[in-house]
């Protein structure tokens, strides 16, 4: 157990800034009730910081903070600038977006190797579909993790512009694939002595293209290696675009799914609609050793500055984080704030309200963070 906690806040753009304002307030309040002292450190960064300053995505030393950090709360990046283009800059003559260094820089020099992404339906969610709320899937039908390789693939930063051609190198290693995948079927592992819906027996579903992508090919090589490593885990494999319409019409069919960092990215937005949408998805990008916590949602130019955005994915994003840490240090009371922030939401999600719009409700987005907060509180008491 630790005496003090040391966390990095990233708050990035638009929804990012506001959900993390909110994490904060949950992080001061079970910090309160619980005994445990985090102290905090808020670095500005993303495509507004990009504008204001004029040269890097977040101030200098960044990297060094989140590097000696004991975990870090990121919220969104992303924003336009005058042109009504994301803000992009050079870096080693590439262009890259303003907001790269905190995310994707974090999870490649942090070596943050698997993005851990929980699919899970809370009882009472109502799915917004075409403007109409009502519960299409089910809690029993959805309980899943997708988990993304998180530091190569077709997000490598390698690759080339010409004027008539551009390149981007997928890059597929033995080294991370096979971390990643380990990771997978260890969590398959542990989910199999928890409650939880759906399928009984731990399984591992390998998401490829490996009918085309020599890449994919060789991930799945890895992964029958690994496999062999796990006989008590049952295997399976699918096509990354048939999975992507068994995943809405057969969600019961998965229980640990694990592939590479694009189609990852691609399939977990996709898979947030049957959670209720990406106001309730979590990203934990988790290392041997570190660990960085987000909403898997963007910054939302849309829905900023307009208290309209949902909470919830960035506070049991730091319910999360709770986890990871009072694991890592034994630390009960961490684990019980995770606890209580994931029946807090629950409690919300059955209650039917306060709820934001994507959840059918008429809340703003504080009045939501405050009322998981009151439940929280009242759970640590
Ligand atoms: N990790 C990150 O920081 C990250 C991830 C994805 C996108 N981005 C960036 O975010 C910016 C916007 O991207 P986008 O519009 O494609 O994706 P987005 O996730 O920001 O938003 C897409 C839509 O999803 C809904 N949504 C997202 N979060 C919500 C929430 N908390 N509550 C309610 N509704 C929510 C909204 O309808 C929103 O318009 C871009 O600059 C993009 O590069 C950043």
């Amino acid at each position: 157990m630790k005496s003090r906690y040391e966390l990095v806040l990233l708050p990035g753009d638009g929804i990012g800034a506001e959900v993390i304002a909110e994490a904060r307030s949950l992080v001061d309040l079970v910090a309160a009730r619980t005994g445990v002292t985090f102290g905090l450190d808020e670095i500005p960064c993303g495509g507004k910081f990009f504008l204001e300053h004029g040269a890097r995505d977040w101030p200098e030393g960044s990297e060094e903070k989140c590097a000696a950090a004991d975990a870090i709360l990121l919220g969104a990046v992303g924003w336009n600038g005058p042109d009504g283009q994301p803000v992009s800059f050079e870096v080693n003559g590439k262009r890259q977006m303003a907001g790269w260094s905190p995310v994707i820089g974090n999870r490649i020099k942090l070596d943050l190797y698997a993005n851990i992404r929980p699919v899970k339906c809370l009882p009472g969610t109502k799915h917004g579909l075409s403007g109409k709320f009502r519960e299409v899937w089910t809690p029993e039908t959805v309980d899943m993790v997708i988990i993304r390789e998180n530091t190569e693939g077709l997000y490598s930063g390698i690759g080339e512009r010409s004027a008539d051609r551009a390149t981007d190198l997928r890059v597929i290693t033995r080294r991370a694939s096979e971390r990643v995948i380990t990771k997978a079927f260890e969590i398959a592992r542990e989910r199999a002595g928890t409650p939880r819906a759906g399928m009984r027996s731990p399984r591992v579903t390998c998401i490829v293209k490996h009918n085309v992508l020599t890449g994919c090919r060789f991930f799945l090589d890895v992964y029958n290696e690994v496999a062999a490593r796990f006989p008590d885990v049952e295997k399976d494999v699918a096509i990354v675009d048939s999975f992507a319409m068994f995943v809405l019409t057969q969600p019961e069919k998965y229980d640990v799914c694990v592939t590479t960092n694009m189609f990852g990215d691609i399939l977990t937005d996709l898979a947030s609609v049957l959670q209720g949408g990406m106001g309730m998805a979590v990203g934990c990008n988790v290392g041997d050793d570190r660990a960085m916590f987000e909403p898997i949602h963007g910054s939302a130019p849309p829905l900023a500055g307009k208290d309209k955005a949902n909470p919830l994915a960035m506070l049991l994003a730091t319910g999360e984080c709770f986890a990871w840490l009072g694991k890592r240090h034994g630390d009960e009371r961490l684990l019980r704030a995770h606890t209580a922030v994931e029946a807090a939401a629950a409690t919300l999600v059955a209650r039917g309200e306060p709820l934001t719009s994507d959840l059918g409700g008429s809340a703003g987005s504080k009045a939501v963070a405050q009322a998981l907060r009151d439940e929280v509180a009242a759970r640590l008491a």
